[in-house]
């Protein structure tokens, strides 16, 4: 499944608000290399940066176009490309941030499990991940693909990302190796120009499996179909605009020293 850097970062000011949130919650790291896990185009791992300055921060992706946006836009940090289903940092760490991306990894409670281990003493599991799979924004694109037109096509469709575990699951877990682990919700609320800006949104995350499905003729009609369902759902407010809510989890573990 393939990123597109430009299409996420049309909305990079928006899409850094909760990275910003998350990374607030971090106390000074234990010691050891301060890592943004699905760095993306590198927006995320300018706030740890910044934040922390003299400390050595580096990204890890798996997509090449989004390691690529963030080696140009960070030339000094290191970048590496690798799964995050299966890697582990090399010596004990003293962040593990991670600005939605464990939403796509399958299984991620015992992901982040196991990256526990991976941590100083002290040091800093933080992690944020929408939990928007009931909004209109997610059930229209599923709805649109079960309808007549689409049944048939998306019958074999396999990427649909499971709905996050409940947070007691994220403090009982995480709890039995962590000294604290502090979880919580907010909901945003994007104001858009349009229904049009809604699709543009998710045509950067969560829209990207069902268009990647199709075949590229059948793209635009199968769009099409879902702004108009994206329209009707999200009518304009009085100076035009839509709002599109968006709830995320947010998940910050600090291991006992
Ligand atoms: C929504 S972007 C988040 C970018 C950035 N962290 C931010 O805060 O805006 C998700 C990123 O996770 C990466 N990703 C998804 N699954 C991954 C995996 N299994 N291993 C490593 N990176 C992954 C994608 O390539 C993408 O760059």
């Amino acid at each position: 499944m393939v990123w597109s850097a430009a299409q996420y970062l049309k909305f990079e000011a928006e899409r850094t608000r909760p990275a910003r949130d998350l990374l607030a919650q971090v106390d000074t790291p234990a010691d050891g290399l301060l890592y943004d896990l699905g760095c993306g185009p590198g927006n995320s791992t300018e706030l740890i940066a910044k934040r922390f300055p003299g400390r050595t921060v580096a990204g890890i992706d798996s997509d090449e176009d989004m390691l690529a946006a963030a080696r140009r836009r960070l030339p000094d940090i290191i970048f590496q490309k690798a799964d995050l289903e299966r890697w582990v940092p090399e010596a004990p760490a003293g962040l593990l941030y991670a600005n939605a991306v464990f939403q796509w990894v399958p299984e991620h409670l015992n992901v982040l499990d196991r990256l526990m281990v991976g941590l100083s003493p002290g040091g800093t599991l933080a992690v944020q991940m929408p939990d928007n799979l009931d909004a209109d924004s997610h059930m229209l694109m599923e709805e649109v693909a079960r309808s007549p037109r689409w049944e048939k096509a998306f019958r074999d469709f396999a990427i649909r990302r499971a709905p996050l575990p409940p947070p007691s699951a994220y403090l009982e877990t995480l709890g039995r190796t962590a000294a604290r682990v502090d979880v919580w919700h907010t909901t945003y609320y994007h104001a858009l120009d349009n229904a049009e800006a809604i699709v543009e949104w998710v045509r950067g995350t969560g829209l990207r499996p069902y268009l990647a499905h199709l075949p590229a003729e059948q793209r635009d009609a199968y769009r099409a179909d879902y702004l108009e369902s994206i329209t009707a759902a999200f009518p304009a407010m009085a100076d035009d605009r839509v709002l599109l809510p968006f709830k995320r989890l947010f998940v910050i573990a600090v291991k006992t020293r």
